[in-house]
């Protein structure tokens, strides 16, 4: 949720700033500006709407050249999205320039004390209040970094914070507080950004900034103090990505680029978690047996798609571990006051590593006295930093702000915490286990067949792009892969789209169904639990009963179905609890052509972003 891009070198600060919020544009789109050092003062653009208008602004009004600068791009929380409101913001004398991710809470007071002062602000935003703030305090000890920290200390909410002072030249300075800061460092040069991705093209070595902490960016180093001014232990890692992995690579979208990338994705989860004698080795996982022997509940928090993938992960944990798991959203789990203690496992699961309100959840759950399992796709970020242990899901970066490949790789993560919990718990043998093991390693030639055979997909979602709404329907683990169908087809086509458990229709929901309307129902394989199966086929046979155009996704071989599909999307034959592997696939597929075909733009859907870093 906005991006930030700050830089101080050689190079022009314009091009780096311009390329990394590129790079950074999934993250909010709703406006775009930069501010850059030069001839002793500061020049700045913004303009509202995606990135393109301020390239245009640069073109048609270019700034003067300048080594030092900073960039952003907004998904707007207090005020519209209008240039007034765009970012940088500055102080009246125009001398100083911040740019801001997050929300500060005090903010209203913050303005009116500074309105008393004679402070003229022109924005809604709570931004600008920093802006004005950082000119006295800068104007008082002629100190950037000392001037953020002090205004940092007076602040309350969730920020990050970056800027530039006309009379501090070469110097950029940052501020971090419960929302992602990273710094590159480069040969003679600096950067800073929400995400390595906006300076992945000019260095490799990062620093995470903690909690709490100020850096400032110069030239030849950067350093790092807490609030308090202490200095703070610089922790600096290597970032093992490849730039290409943040391009399309010649795909149309980032989307249809990472649903591409899942075979990958899905193996590369798999990779090193399996020892020769083909038991888990979840080294990662720094919570010991002993301890995971004594859980007595799991407890899965997580938003969006991460927590339909923890939906699906309640299945497996339970049939394979017999330990009760309930699922949460994680933007209502503290405010019930769950029942937590130190026998709870949670296990938090986010793409991005910043999803606020999975940060939030995981910090009641510690206080709580429970340990905190991460399962996330971001090195670095701060959700497992702050967790008591890790599992990484392996996807590479995820650009689209729908979740594609992160979602599988999440499944993945959660049916090896699955397995693991049963393996140091003995509730599975070792041959069972190595037999899911056998089975997951399967998937992604699964994926890849399943990925070859999408043209009829395509063809139908074109056909029907006109449509209000479409219903999904599933059972067992199909229930969360209809939610994960809907939330699909809601973000990115804008259309009605629900997803329900099938068995539930007939106590509500079916009176939606009315002549042709599109009715998509993931039909559980009849080789598993056949009663399953064989409820589903008359939950089909109802809505057909009643005009729906039945829209089914059924396993290789399922005969039963074929009377009652209008269409169908043939799935390899997988076990029961693995199927939303290869069950999610098709539907992602869906939403994105359907989406295209509606002419919407499928990496930037509106309204959205790609990392929620506010609750
Ligand atoms: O980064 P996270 O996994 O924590 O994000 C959680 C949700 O915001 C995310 O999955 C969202 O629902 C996606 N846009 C759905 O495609």
């Amino acid at each position: 949720m906005c991006g930030i891009v700050g830089y101080v070198g050689s190079q022009s600060a314009l091009d780096v700033v311009m390329a990394g919020l590129k790079r950074l544009e999934y993250r909010g789109y709703d406006s775009a500006g930069v501010a850059v050092q030069a001839d002793g003062g500061l020049a700045a653009a913004k303009r509202a709407g995606k990135l393109v208008n301020l390239e245009k602004e640069l073109m048609e009004r270019p700034l003067p050249a300048g080594a030092t600068g900073i960039g952003h791009t907004r998904w707007a929380t207090h005020g519209g999205p209008t240039d007034a409101n765009a970012h940088p913001h500055a102080d009246n004398a125009g001398r100083v320039a911040v740019v801001h991710n997050g929300i500060i809470e005090n903010f209203a007071v913050l303005r009116a004390e500074l309105a008393e002062r004679g402070h003229d602000l022109v924005s809604e935003t709570d931004t600008e209040v920093v802006a004005h703030l950082l000119a006295e305090e800068f104007s008082a000890c002629a100190d950037l970094a000392e001037a953020m920290r002090l205004v940092c200390g007076r602040l309350e909410g969730a920020f990050t914070l970056v800027a530039v002072h006309a009379d501090a030249p070469d110097v950029v300075v940052g501020a971090r507080r419960n929302s992602p800061l990273v710094v590159g460092v480069g040969e003679g040069e600096a950067f800073l950004a929400s995400d390595v991705a906006a300076f992945i093209d000019h260095t490799r070595s990062a620093i995470e900034l903690g909690q709490d902490q100020v850096v400032e960016l110069r030239r030849d180093g950067v350093r790092v103090t807490h609030f308090d001014g202490t200095g703070a232990e610089v922790r600096p890692y290597h970032v093992d990505w490849d730039a290409s992995a943040a391009e399309k690579g010649g795909y149309a979208s980032f989307m249809l680029k990472e649903i591409a990338e899942q075979p990958k994705a899905v193996a590369d989860t798999l990779l090193g978690r399996i020892d020769p004698s083909g038991s888990l080795t979840l080294d990662e996982v720094r919570i010991g047996a002993a301890e995971l022997r004594e859980v007595d509940k799991v407890v899965i928090v997580a938003c969006g798609t991460a927590f339909h993938a923890g939906l699906i992960a309640k299945y497996a944990i339970e049939h394979w571990t017999r330990i009760p798991c309930e699922v949460e959203l994680a933007s209502e789990f503290r405010y019930r006051d769950p029942i937590l203690d130190g026998r709870s496992l949670v296990v938090a699961i986010s793409q991005s590593g910043e999803t606020m309100d999975t940060l939030m959840a995981l910090r009641h759950a510690r206080e709580q006295g429970s340990k905190v399992l991460a399962i996330c796709n971001t090195n670095g970020s701060t959700i497992p930093r702050e967790s008591d242990a890790v599992l990484y899901t392996h996807a590479g970066p995820e650009v689209a702000v729908a979740s594609t490949k992160a979602f599988l790789t999440q499944l993945v993560a959660c049916y090896l915490v699955a397995l693991y919990l049963g393996q140091v718990r003995g509730t599975k043998w070792g041959d069972e286990i190595q037999a899911v093991i056998k089975d997951l390693s399967r998937i992604s030639v699964q994926v890849e067949r399943v990925l070859e055979t999408m043209e009829p997909v395509r063809e139908l979602a074109r056909s029907l792009a006109d449509k209000d709404t479409v219903l999904f329907l599933g059972r067992h683990v199909g229930h969360p892969v209809a939610l994960e169908g809907a939330l699909k087809l809601k973000e990115l086509a804008y259309m009605h789209a629900e997803g329900f458990a099938a068995g539930e229709l007939k106590h509500g929901p079916i009176a939606l169904v009315e002549e042709d309307l599109p009715v998509v129902v993931v039909v559980p394989s009849p080789r598993g639990r056949s009663v399953l199966h064989d409820k589903i086929v008359s939950n089909i046979q109802e809505i057909r009963a009643r005009g729906a155009r039945t829209v089914v996704i059924a396993e290789e071989g399922d005969e039963a179905v074929v009377p009652y599909a209008d269409h169908l999307i043939r799935i390899p034959a997988t076990p029961t609890l693995l199927q939303p592997l290869v069950a999610a696939v098709p539907l992602q597929v869906f939403a994105c052509e359907l989406a295209t075909a509606r002419g919407n733009e499928v990496d930037q859907p509106r309204n959205l972003a790609k990392s929620v870093t506010v609750e």
